[in-house]
């Protein structure tokens, strides 16, 4: 059982302790009695890192994702037996749109295959298409790029702002030239984006926003949902997402008009029947990009959890942000005042090697997983790679764009905050965050030890 200990019984604990299990579990409590310090003397008292020959921090594993009961198997069976097992005939995808409509407060919401899709959607009842440019985060998930580049539009990175992981908005008005025609700005890792500058963009340059909030459910900007401020909101409920069915996406939007198009675009340019086999066309272009019947179903159950687990989350990621913060080389990734719910899809922080004892982030990761932590580094510079500049010089965009245009490109979304993040980011995944108080103290206890044995470890 545990007890909070003033700084002189937790150490006397911690040395009695010896073997350290204990030790760790107190570290957190111990740097929330307010020194900064706490975590190297803690360390020192406790056993080596596993890479040294020491014992792990856990065995156990952390919370498994996705979370189910019979709820899902139940909603998996209806559909079946229903034989409706596409959103033409059943009542699920139109049940779970209602639902979403509900839980963000949108007018409308088309669900989608996926969130690829969601955007892709987007972007293409905007009618964005050759020669047209897209702003766009680096710091994302590739789907955000290859949404643009699907349409034959040109994505143009702008850097990032270290301290939130989010796009730089203020560094979106420059990269606006004669040819842009929307701004994708993604509400990264369940935090968001700067809205209110974007925002003010947007209005300014008469420029639409399509959210990229696939990584953002619920979140919330001035104690609104994410997804209501742009012209569309797109969202996606593949596998690792906090609301899934394995795959899965929807985009929300407030206009009556786009939502028409949207449904059309995701339905192969058929409109909303009107009567039975009464399909009209209309739009320029379209696929199948529906969510089915089972998806549907699968949503709707998880829907019921979302909220009880998102407070876990929070809880879990307000406790670990203010242990974390005491720990010289660990920077969590901040909040913009307007951002009033993280949806912590993500949590995130930078890890600085100098305060580590020159410790690498690839050994530091590893460290980690070896002391049963498993944590990741995050993204690579998306504006640097080749997948892209080979588009840029395929047949097509040849074609398109000025020579110029391409020749300029790599100058022009150069990135080099990004590419700072890049090397310094350290993830963990939202399913961690729905473990106890314990599991959170198990990731300091980890992050404590690996500093404390930093220059060991770097030389090993
Ligand atoms: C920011 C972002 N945009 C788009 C997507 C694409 O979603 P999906 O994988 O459902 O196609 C994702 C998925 O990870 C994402 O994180």
């Amino acid at each position: 059982m545990k007890k909070i200990l003033n700084r002189r019984q937790f150490l006397q604990t911690a040395t009695q302790a010896g073997a350290g299990a204990m030790a760790f579990r107190y570290a957190a409590l111990a740097g929330m009695l307010g020194s900064a310090t706490v975590p190297n003397l803690l360390a020192a008292e406790t056993d080596k890192p596993v890479k040294l020959g020491g014992k792990p921090v856990r065995k156990a594993a952390f919370p498994v994702w996705p979370v189910y009961d019979e709820s899902e198997e139940q909603a998996l069976l209806e559909v079946l037996h229903s034989k409706k097992w596409f959103r033409g005939e059943g009542q699920y995808v139109n049940h779970f749109e209602d639902a979403y409509i509900q839980k963000t407060g949108a007018k409308h919401c088309v669900a989608t295959a996926n969130g690829t899709s969601a955007v892709l959607a987007a972007l293409g009842v905007l009618d964005v298409g050759p020669g047209d440019e897209v702003i766009v985060p680096p710091y994302t998930f590739v789907a955000t790029i290859n949404a643009v580049l699907m349409h034959h539009a040109l994505p143009v990175f702008v850097d990032t702002d270290i301290d939130t992981f989010q796009i730089d908005a203020t560094k979106m008005e420059a990269a606006i030239s004669d040819r842009t025609v929307a701004m994708l700005p993604v509400h990264l890792g369940g935090g968001v984006s700067n809205l209110d500058t974007i925002l003010d963009i947007s209005k300014r340059r008469n420029l639409p926003v399509v959210e990229d909030a696939c990584q953002a459910h619920l979140a919330e900007w001035r104690g609104k949902k994410v997804g209501n401020y742009g012209v569309m909101g797109c969202f996606s409920f593949q596998a690792s997402k906090n609301l899934t069915a394995g795959e899965g996406g929807a985009v929300l939007t407030n206009d009556d008009e786009i939502a028409e198009k949207l449904y059309a675009f995701h339905n192969n340019c058929r409109a909303r029947k009107t009567a039975s086999f009464n399909f009209t066309y209309r739009g320029t272009r379209g696929a199948n990009l529906r969510l089915c019947e089972f998806q549907a179903g699968i949503l709707l159950a998880q829907m019921a959890r979302l909220d009880q687990q998102y407070e876990t989350r929070e809880a879990n990621a307000t406790y670990l942000n203010q242990v974390l913060s005491q720990i010289p080389g660990i920077k969590v990734a901040k909040n913009y005042e307007g951002c009033t719910r993280n949806a912590h899809h993500l949590y995130m922080f930078r890890f600085d090697k100098e305060q580590f004892g020159g410790l690498p982030r690839a050994k530091f990761l590893s460290a980690m997983a070896a002391e049963g932590v498993p944590c990741s580094g995050g993204y690579s510079p998306l504006n640097t790679e080749t997948f892209i500049k080979d588009a840029l010089k395929s047949k097509a965009y040849q074609r398109i764009y000025p020579a110029d245009v391409l020749a300029n490109w790599a100058e022009r979304t150069h990135c080099p905050v990004n590419d700072q993040l890049c090397n310094e980011a350290v993830w963990f995944t939202q399913s961690m965050l729905l473990g106890t108080r314990a599991d959170m103290d198990d990731i300091v206890a980890a992050i404590t030890k690996i500093r404390a044995y930093g220059a060991d470890l770097a030389k090993a």
